[in-house]
Order: C-alpha cells, then structure tokens, then sequence
C-alpha cells in the first residue's frame, strides 16, 4: 500500500514539475510557442539564399518569392536572416506604428565611412534632436532663397555639357548634386575647401561598395583613409564657423549652433552628419534626374508635354534673362508628376534595413529578435493591385489624388523618412527647366540595361551627347541626329 502511494505521489510530483516547466517556457516564449514564422526558404546553411539573391536582378529574386509566399516571407541573406515586406500596412508597422521596436541597421564598414554618430544610425532622442536640425536647415524657407546659386549651379553643369563630348549623365551629376548638397550643408564655402571637400569625398565614395580590408592599397583603405581627410577639413571649416560667430541658416550653422539647456554637440557628432547628408544627398538625387532624362528621351510625348510647359515659363522669364522664382517652381505640374513617376518607375531605394530590437508579431508572424526587416518600396510600386499596368511610364496617374496611402514611399516612411526631398525635387525642377528649354541631346551607346552603383541606373550612366540651341520649341530629343 505505503509503495502504491509512494508510486502515486511521485507521478503527481513529476506531472506537477513537467506543467510547470512548461509555465514557465511558455511565460518566457509564448510569442515563439504560439506564433510561426511567416513562409519562405531559409536556404543552405550560414549562405541561405545569398546566390540566388547575386544571381538575378535584385527585384526579380524578390518579386518570384513574392509570388510564391505572398507579401510577407522569409529568406537569409548575406548572412542574415530576414523577413521581407512587400505590401503597404506591413511598411506601415514597421516604419511607423511600431518603429521603436525596429533599429536601423547598417554593415560596420559602411558605418565607419559616414561616421557612427550619423542621423542614419540612431532611434530615440538623440535621432530626434539631429533630425530636427536636418529638417530645419533643409526646409522650404531655407532652401528658396538659395534657388538662384541652385539655377546657377544647373546652368554651369548643362553649358559644360554642350560641346558635343559623350557625357556620362550619371557621373557628372553626381558634381551637380554634390555641389547643391555642400551649399545646403556649407552655405557660402572658400574653393579651396570645396575643392579638399569634393577630392577626399570622390575617394570615400570609390571604396564604399567595395570589399571592407585595411590592406594598404584597396579602395576600401583608401576610403576609410579619405574620411580621416574629410573629418580634419569639416572640423576647421567648423572653427572658422564658430570663430566668426555668425548663426548661418545653413546644416553647419544648425549643428554648430545648437544648444539646448547647455547641451551642445561634440565635434564628431556634428562631422558625422554632415557627411552623412553629403552622403544622402549625391547619388540619389543624380540616379533619378537621370532616369528622368533617360524617360523623356524614351518618350517623345511626354519630351514634348515638358517642354510645352518649361518654354511659356521661359519665355515669360524673357527667354531664360530672368531668374526663376518660386512661385514658377511650384507651377510646373506636369515636371513634376514626371519626377514622381519616375520616383515610382525607377524606385532607386528599393527597399531599407530595420532589425527587430524583441521578438514582435505582425498579422500572426513572429519577427524574432535580432532578425532584419525589409519592407520592398520597389515591389509595392510596382503591385498592380496599386498601379495599373505598373511597368508602363504613365505620369498622369499622379494627376488626380488616385495614389493610395502609403504604397507611395521614394522618400521612405516614418521617423527616418527622408528631409531632403523637397531639395531633391526643386533642384530637379530647376534643370530640367533649363536641359529641356536650351538643350538638345542624343543619347549614344546602349540604351536598354540597368546597372546598380548600388542604386539603379541606366547603363553606363547614360552617355548622351549635348548641344546647345538658341529656339528649342521644335525639337524631339530621341528623333535628332547630331
Ligand atoms: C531623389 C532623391 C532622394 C531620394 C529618392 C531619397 C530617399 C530617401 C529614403 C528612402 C530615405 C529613408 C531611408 C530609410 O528609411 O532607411 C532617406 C533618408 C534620408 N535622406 Fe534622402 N533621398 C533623396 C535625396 C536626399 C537629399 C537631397 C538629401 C539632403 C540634402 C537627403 C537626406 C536624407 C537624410 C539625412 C536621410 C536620413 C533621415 C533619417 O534617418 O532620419 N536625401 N532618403
């Protein structure tokens, strides 16, 4: 009898101690327990899908996967396992509703290049403080009245052009934008210093993409040898700065005059965002005024329907002798619905990086901790439950305000979303006034391909050759030859 009861205790004891393991694993997991993960392959071992991914052009290894798992899937790439977002509400989440729960996240070779302390890098307070500065420095008021150096800037670029040399459009843009950024971020700067500031950020930018050694000689060396030089010459334009005390309402001006209770920003803090912004600036805003370019050659009509629109501005500025104003930037409807479906079309950012800070579920799937988030601008933009017929250029579809919320995003969403954009568009207006009323052009070489610089482009930068022309009102960039 003693030994029955003996037997029975133990087992309720071991029944007893099993329910409460399982307690307690299910009170410290219960979001692993009860959620799964959303579907998608996870590929080989450590490499995942990393092949497939290099293989294939970026949006296709996306859009198959799309197909087959829907809008939310799983993969492992470059070493990380992630999830992938293509539809609207998922971006929503996780730029927006739950975006403390998501840190932005770079590799640590490209973060050594800008510099850690950039508004890139950062969630919270300190991400808060920068951005409003950024936003500050950037915002309309600060930015019209510099429109003139802007026009300047576009007319040097398109005259250097017209000679009838192949042009690669990509690169030299790349001067154009770096040249608007340093004047948004510098105000009035020496030559001597924009000439120190355009050499070392020509060699940063040469290595950025390139495999991260400190062997001596590789471009990645180079590069981070480049920001040390960058850093040295920001810090004495700094000096100068404050020496002068004079509170410019340029992103310098901003940093270095920021002080809030006594609490101001270390030198590094203010190098870090400065060459952060020169870094957001250049190769976004050259890859879509090209793709603009590339789509207007493409397409006659709509040559035409600008050039229409850009010739009654000029010949009411008395053929290109007044300068523009504002009040005709914001009349250019039809430019700018142009730039937006290109935005769209191009989708140059195609996606951005979270990584999950906690296990979180969305719709029923867990995103575990440490896992990086994707969600894929470039395949919401091009949904065709979204955009009708998404692959065809059509800018009219920006006429009425048919776009839904949030499947719009070249300019990301939420907190990190970008400040720049209304810089971006302006500088875009103003020399795509000037290409379309003075200029005549032909693009030489191939036409069709697209390369990534790591944003897309089109094929060699697009050669093209300019000329310039004093009556452009009949002109048909793609039917002249030159
Ligand atoms: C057509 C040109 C541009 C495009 C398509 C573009 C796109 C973007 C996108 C998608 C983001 C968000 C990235 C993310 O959420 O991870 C972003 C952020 C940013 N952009 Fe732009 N950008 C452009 C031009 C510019 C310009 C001209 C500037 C400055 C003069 C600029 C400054 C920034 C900065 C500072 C951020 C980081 C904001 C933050 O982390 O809070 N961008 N941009």
């Amino acid at each position: 009898m003693a030994y029955i009861f003996g037997s029975i205790s133990i087992l309720i004891i071991a029944i007893l101690g099993i329910k409460y393991v399982l307690m307690l694993v299910v009170k410290l997991n219960q979001w692993r327990l009860f959620t799964k993960l959303p579907p998608g392959s996870l590929g080989w071992p450590y490499i995942g899908e990393t092949l497939q991914l290099f293989s294939q052009n970026p949006h296709d290894f996306f859009t198959t996967r799309q197909k087959r798992y829907g809008d939310v899937f799983k993969t492992h790439i470059l070493g990380c396992p992630c999830i992938m977002l293509a539809n609207p509400e998922a971006a929503k989440f996780v730029l927006m509703t739950k975006a403390s729960l998501f840190k932005p996240t770079y590799p640590k070779s490209k973060e050594r290049l800008i510099g850690s302390m950039a508004i890139f890098f950062q969630q919270g307070s300190y991400h808060a403080q920068i951005r409003k500065l950024v936003q500050a420095s950037l915002s309309l008021d600060n930015i019209k009245p510099v429109i003139p150096k802007i026009e300047a800037m576009a007319i040097t670029t398109l005259d250097s052009w017209a000679n009838g040399r192949v042009v690669h459009v990509f690169h030299e843009l790349k001067k154009f934008s770096f040249d608007v950024a340093v004047l948004s971020i510098f105000g009035e700067l020496d030559s001597y210093y924009n000439k120190e500031l355009k050499d070392n950020y020509v060699t940063l930018d040469k290595g950025y993409n390139s495999f991260p050694t400190m062997i001596p000689g590789t471009s990645y060396f180079k590069s981070v040898m480049a920001r040390k030089k960058l850093g040295k010459i920001i810090k004495e334009i700094m000096e100068e700065k404050r020496e002068k005390r004079i509170a410019t309402r340029d992103l310098l001006g901003y940093l270095v005059n920021f002080n809030e209770d006594g609490k101001t920003l270390s030198d590094d803090q203010i190098i870090d965002n400065v060459i952060g912004v020169l870094f957001a600036a250049q190769d976004t805003t050259a890859s879509i005024l090209t793709w603009v370019l590339k789509y207007i050659t493409d397409y006659p009509k709509l040559f035409e329907e600008i050039q229409g629109e850009q010739m009654e501005i000029y010949k009411s500025n008395g053929n290109g002798k007044q300068p523009l104003t504002w009040t005709q930037i914001k009349e250019m409807h039809i430019t700018h619905r142009v730039i937006l479906e290109s935005l769209r079309m191009a989708s140059i950012i195609s996606f951005t990086y979270r990584e999950a800070t906690q296990d979180v579920v969305y719709n029923g799937y867990l995103i575990p901790k440490g896992w990086k988030v994707l969600p894929l601008f470039r395949n919401i933009h091009h949904n065709p439950a979204f955009y009708e017929n998404p692959q065809t250029f059509n800018a009219s579809r920006f006429e009425a305000s048919s776009i839904k919320p949030h499947t719009f995003m070249p300019f990301g969403y939420g907190s990190h979303a970008c400040p720049g954009n209304e810089v971006a568009k302006l500088l875009m207006l103003v020399f795509i006034h000037h290409l379309v009323t003075q200029f005549r052009w032909e693009v030489v070489g191939p036409q069709g391909g697209v390369e990534y610089d790591p944003f897309p482009i089109p094929q060699q930068g697009l050669p093209t050759k300019f000329f310039k022309t004093s009556d452009n009102t009949r002109l048909k960039p793609s039917t002249l030859t030159c």
